[in-house]
């Protein structure tokens, strides 16, 4: 989809000017316009670039506070380097289209924020809200770049100013459970929306992957954006095949 104006089934637009609640999930795909890797991007997915498991566990951070510290600051001056792109922007833009618009990622960027969305669900945790191992406090970053590395070199994570603990970053690592009133709000909301987006995500981590099932089963018409076929493609009512930064703006241009 590049050149030529996308149109859109009449019912879905007619769908989204009527509906009471509607939700828009995101994953990685969202943010790869703006320059983010995504997880399972044979080309350039960060996985290829790292070994999850030396990284993205409480083990390897304990063992390893340093290198994974480096790593997530590394990541998180990649994000503060990039702007969000016209998918952001869309879904920022829906909120003033519909009734009651819910944004939900498993993202760890704060593009959606910085878009204007407001009040993001963050199933997986932010790059951006470190909190203290110890008392669990959120901690706020330096302003300002971090110090790190092309490689995300080896940094020692902060210490906690109200107790001394170690920093850590502020995301769901593999193993760990999800915040759980997160979790609830996004459950809720696919259950009782009833237009649903999935954008941009392969839809193969749980409990994340379930959101887009549970809306499909409760009746939502859901929607799913993406530039490849997922294993939602057979229970979603709309398949909009392309960049999220294409299909997203036309959408919501033609409400
Ligand atoms: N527009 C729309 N979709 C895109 C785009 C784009 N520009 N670029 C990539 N995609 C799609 C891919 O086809 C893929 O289906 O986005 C999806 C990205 O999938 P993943 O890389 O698996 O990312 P995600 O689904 O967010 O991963 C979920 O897995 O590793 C964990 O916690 C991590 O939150 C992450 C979770």
């Amino acid at each position: 989809m590049t050149s030529d104006v996308i149109t859109f089934p009449p019912d879905l637009i007619d769908r989204l000017r009527t509906a009471h609640h509607v939700v828009v999930s995101t994953g990685a795909g969202v943010s790869q316009e703006s320059g983010i890797p995504t997880f399972r991007d044979s080309l350039d997915g960060l996985w290829e670039i790292f070994d999850p498991e030396q990284l993205a566990t409480l083990e390897a951070f304990q063992r390893q506070p340093d290198l994974v510290w480096g790593w997530y600051e590394f990541r998180r001056a990649q994000v503060n380097k990039c702007q969000p792109n016209p998918a952001h922007l869309a879904i920022a833009a829906l909120a003033g289209k519909v009734r009651r618009l819910t944004v939900i990622t498993q993202n760890v960027d704060n593009l959606h924020e910085r878009a204007g969305s407001k009040d993001v669900i963050h199933l997986h945790g932010s790059l951006h809200d470190p909190i203290c191992t110890y008392c669990g406090q959120s901690y706020t970053l330096l302003a300002g770049e971090p110090e790190v590395g092309e490689t995300g070199g080896r940094m020692p994570p902060p210490k906690c100013p109200s107790c001394g603990g170690m920093i850590r970053p502020g995301i769901v690592w593999f193993g760990e459970m999800l915040p759980e009133e997160e979790l609830e709000r996004a459950q809720a909301a696919a259950l009782h929306c009833d237009v649903f987006f999935s954008v941009g995500t392969s839809v193969v981590v749980y409990p994340a992957a379930a959101l887009p099932f549970i809306a499909a089963e409760q009746g939502a018409c859901v929607v799913q954006v993406n530039t490849d076929p997922t294993g939602l493609d057979a229970y979603a009512s709309y398949l909009l095949v392309g960049k999220a930064g294409e299909v997203l703006p036309a959408l919501i241009a033609a409400i």
